[in-house]
């Protein structure tokens, strides 16, 4: 396509009419993908992260099999980690393991500013060859993870089911926490701007875990930081998509925080979301991942479904949350081809 802004993905993000709803999915390269595996027996993950041509590869895996609408740069969200000092590592079974966690003051004043370009800069690589490979078919979204979800993982130190450690931060040390959060924001300013140059067409911001927050909390600890990283990435020229997960009783919260689009999970249905949210906010989502693992008819019924309740414009399809690793292949594909062929009435 010569003009890119007629991609009808980045039509839908601007909640322009289109002639079909736009469909991708999160984490749509990964080991539910046989080609990925195979190519995981020969490198560890952070290794394809780190190589241009190993990143573009798995970024082009997907597509090759399913008619999305918009492709990925294949990376992670802790990727930031390792040059601003904590350590990452992946252990098989484990999840991210982060080995010098961010537990007080003196930890995050340590932390080490990041020169995306310099140090990141193999992301921007990756971004520049897919962008040359996908020749102009569909967009690249580029992305982050958003600053509590990072910070997260940098204070617990992995996975949490509490964020104990993390709250406590908020609430015994705001101070504290407040200078995490401006160095984090700092990173992914410069991070994100670096992807938009390297040709990313859209961003996305993950923010997976913030909904283990009160809206009180979102507010005080979370909103003034996100904004002012929403306001910077204004002007760009590009969407910016802000999800979320286990955010269905503070969307309202969280469209203030910014982004052009809002992508949230299963637990609300896109019209009533709508009601919340205004008709005219672009939305993406909001399949729940274990559906795919449903039989077809299920699935398609669940499919049609959310696409009545969205409407024909200002939608984005994709799942409530990432792809799930054992998920069948074919299900994935059979969605993209409901999503195409449905008739609106
Ligand atoms: O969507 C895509 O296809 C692009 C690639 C992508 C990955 N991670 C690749 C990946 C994206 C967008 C992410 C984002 C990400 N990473 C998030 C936010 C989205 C979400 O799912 O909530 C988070 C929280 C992370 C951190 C992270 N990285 C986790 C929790 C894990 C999984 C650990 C596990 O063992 O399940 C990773 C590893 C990871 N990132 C894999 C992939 C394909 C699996 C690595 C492997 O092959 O073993």
């Amino acid at each position: 396509m010569s003009d890119s802004s007629e991609f009808r993905f980045l039509k839908a993000c601007r909640g322009e009419p289109v002639d079909k709803t736009p469909v991708w999915f999160m984490r749509q390269a990964g080991r539910y993908m046989k080609v990925y595996r195979d190519l995981k027996e020969k490198h560890t993950f952070l290794e394809m992260c780190k190589a241009p041509e190993l990143a573009c590869e798995v970024t082009m895996q997907p597509l090759e099999v399913l008619d999305v609408d918009a492709a990925i740069i294949f990376a992670d969200i802790l990727l930031p980690l390792e040059p601003m000092g904590t350590g990452l590592e992946f252990s098989a079974g484990d999840g991210p393991v982060i080995p010098r966690p961010v537990k007080d003051k003196k930890a995050v004043e340590q932390l080490l500013p990041v020169n995306a370009e310099k140090q990141l800069g193999f992301v921007g690589d990756a971004i520049r060859l897919v962008r040359k490979e996908i020749d102009g078919k569909i967009p690249l979204v580029g992305f982050a993870g958003a600053p509590f979800t990072l910070s997260s993982y940098m204070i617990e130190g992995g996975k949490s089911r509490d964020f104990t450690t993390t709250k406590l931060m908020m609430y015994e040390a705001t101070d504290v926490w407040n200078l995490l959060m401006e160095k984090v924001c700092v990173m992914l300013v410069d991070y994100l701007k670096m992807q938009v140059n390297a040709g990313a067409q859209a961003l996305q911001i993950f923010d997976s875990w913030v909904g283990c927050l009160s809206p009180h909390d979102y507010k005080k600890y979370i909103m003034p930081h996100l904004k002012g990283v929403f306001n910077e990435l204004k002007g760009l020229g590009v969407p910016v998509i802000n999800f979320s997960t286990g955010t269905s009783t503070m969307l309202d919260t969280v469209q203030q925080a910014g982004g052009d689009v809002l992508s949230f999970d299963w637990r609300i249905e896109i019209d009533e979301a709508r009601k919340i949210l205004g008709a005219d906010q672009p939305v993406q989502g909001n399949l729940d991942p274990v559906t795919l693992f449903a039989p077809l008819p299920v699935i398609k019924e669940r499919v049609h479904d959310i696409l009545r309740r969205a409407g024909p414009t200002g939608h984005i399809f994709n799942l409530g949350h990432g792809i799930l690793q054992h998920t069948p292949v074919d299900h994935v594909k059979a969605v993209a081809e409901m999503v195409h062929e449905f008739k609106y009435e």
